[in-house]
């Protein structure tokens, strides 16, 4: 009895517990605020490049770090580096589980050239992942080019406009850092026990690529597809809800209310719509699916989160729904890297406690 009343008082997927001191950023879920080092997201978002973030995230974590022009530059280096391993892409693998089996060739190591070659990693071998999936051969990158540029140049073959590019940055600094999110922890646990830093980012994918968090936005767009005129969205919705399933892109373990990430790739995703038809389309999915979780589940507050936006940002630079959580990946590679050093700098083993609610041995008299 005992027991069981102990195991009742968990925290259910450890909401509400602190398990980090952490610099780095802050996920305001009452306010719908998201500060990464100091800057709100507004501030960084759409005005600075993934370099520069990057100089952001990993400053006084490195003593050797240079200024952002030359960590721009030995980003460029990595992905020359990087583009070695592509010789051997694992055939059978979806795409986020062959970046991950790419990623794995890296050797472990704690220093900034392990921590840029992995960022590095994670772009170019998405890019080549994506030509494979198309029977294209891979691109060797270009290391004078900007990260966003040289990364969307390596998928498609020919060189982004201004506004693509941008908007990937976007999305790259958007989704950089958010907390102690589940990848983020698990990345945290793994760099606690001393690890390595490619240890903790694969850690990271590994926890990422599930649809409960950076595997969500793919769901969206076949709930797009599936919808397909804004007048069939009502019914489709409510026919989910009552089949018991969760809308992918709304809901969130922290905001209660609209995620800020939402508003930011909204906006990076106006310029960019060839097909103005699909956003539109999207808003008025996202308009039926908030009034409807508002009335069948009034007891929480379920808002748009970042992936429902991502889902449309990603699909307009070309990108395929099951790349989508790769290029979730590029961006948070900087800040699992962040965390991970954090973690081993300032922190202690990561040895949490449960209580044994199984059988108790029978002790013969
Ligand atoms: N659609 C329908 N119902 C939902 C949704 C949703 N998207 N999200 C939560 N709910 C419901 C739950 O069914 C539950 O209802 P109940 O009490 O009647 O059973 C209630 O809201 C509370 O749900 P929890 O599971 O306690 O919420 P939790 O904080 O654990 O989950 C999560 C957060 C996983 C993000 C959830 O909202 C969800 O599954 N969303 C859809 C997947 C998604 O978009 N994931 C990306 C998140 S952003 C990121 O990780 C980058």
């Amino acid at each position: 009895m005992l027991v069981k009343q102990e195991f009742q008082k968990l925290a259910e997927g450890l909401e509400g517990v602190v398990a980090a001191n952490t610099i780095l950023s802050d996920v305001d879920g009452a306010a719908g605020r998201l500060v990464i080092r100091g800057f709100e997201l507004g501030q960084l978002a759409g005005r600075t490049r993934f370099g520069e973030v990057a100089h952001l995230l990993l400053d006084g974590f490195f003593d050797d770090l240079p200024e952002p022009a030359g960590l721009e530059a030995m980003l460029g280096a990595a992905r020359v580096e990087a583009f070695a391993y592509v010789d051997a892409i694992p055939a059978g693998l979806n795409a986020v589980e062959a970046v991950r089996a790419l990623l794995a060739r890296i050797p472990d190591g704690d220093d900034l050239r392990t921590a840029i070659r992995l960022p590095a990693g994670v772009s170019v071998f998405t890019a080549a992942v994506a030509r494979q999936r198309k029977g294209q051969m891979p691109l060797p990158p270009d290391p004078e080019a900007d990260h966003a540029t040289d990364m969307l140049r390596m998928v498609r073959g020919s060189n982004p406009t201004v506004d693509e590019a941008a908007a990937l940055d976007t999305y790259l600094v958007t989704v950089c850092d958010h907390g102690l999110n589940a990848s983020t922890f698990a990345v945290r646990v793994t760099a606690s026990t001393l690890a390595g830093l490619t240890s903790a980012v694969l850690t990271g994918i590994s926890t990422l690529k599930g649809p409960l968090h950076g595997g969500a936005p793919g769901p969206v767009v076949e709930m797009l597809d599936e919808i397909g005129e804004a007048s069939n969205a009502r019914a489709w919705i409510e026919r989910a809800i009552d089949r018991g399933e969760r809308l992918m892109g709304f809901g969130h373990r922290i905001y209660r209310v609209r995620d800020p990430r939402a508003d930011a790739l909204k906006q990076a995703v106006r310029p960019l719509s060839s097909n103005t038809g699909r956003l539109a389309l999207a808003e008025a999915v996202e308009a039926a699916a908030l009034q409807i979780l508002s009335e069948r589940k009034p007891d929480r507050s379920l808002q748009t989160n970042v992936e429902f936006y991502t889902a449309l940002l990603l699909e307009a630079l070309g990108f395929e729904p099951a790349e989508f959580t790769c290029v979730f990946a590029m961006g948070r590679t900087l800040g699992w890297i962040a965390h991970a050093r954090e973690q081993v700098c300032n922190g202690r083993l990561i040895r949490p406690a449960s209580v044994y609610v199984g059988p108790i041995p029978k002790i013969a008299a």
